[in-house]
């Protein structure tokens, strides 16, 4: 099983949520696995997480919760539309999620390919 990905795409996307949660959560912890035909990462903080209701707004561009925070924190809102384009385009997903303990957790699922697969060059 393989991963093919483009390392400087990935990097970016990886580093919004990274940068997310240092700068909405605090302690920040990830994680990273495979479940079945699929590599996931996992990053998670202890912050306030996101109400249920905005867990999909969120991603779209320019979207950001409260003005108090958003004002303290400045970024533009940009972040996670470009993490989910940038994972799309790799035939994967990030989902969000409120963890029960508190805090956020972002989840970054990429498809692994299969020797064979992969010996028929794919375009990534
Ligand atoms: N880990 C998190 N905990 C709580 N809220 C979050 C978290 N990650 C994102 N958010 C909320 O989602 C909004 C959108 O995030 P996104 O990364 O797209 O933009 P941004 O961080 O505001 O700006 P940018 O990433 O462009 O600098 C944030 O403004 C914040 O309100
Ligand atoms: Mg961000």
């Amino acid at each position: 099983m393989n991963l093919r990905l483009r390392p400087q795409s990935v990097r970016r996307a990886l580093r919004n949520l990274i940068d997310n949660a240092e700068r909405y959560g605090g302690m920040v912890d990830a994680s990273y696995g495979r479940e079945n035909d699929h590599a996931f990462i996992r990053i998670t903080d202890n912050g306030s997480g996101i109400p249920n209701a905005d867990l999909e707004q969120v991603f779209e561009p320019y979207f950001r919760l409260e003005k108090s925070r958003s004002r303290e924190t400045g970024g533009t809102g940009l972040g996670l539309s470009i993490a989910r384009t940038i994972i799309r385009a790799h035939g994967g997903d990030i989902s969000l999620a409120n963890r029960a303990e508190g805090g956020l957790v972002a989840t970054v699922m990429l498809p692994l390919e299969t020797q064979s697969s992969n010996n028929e060059r794919t375009m990534t």
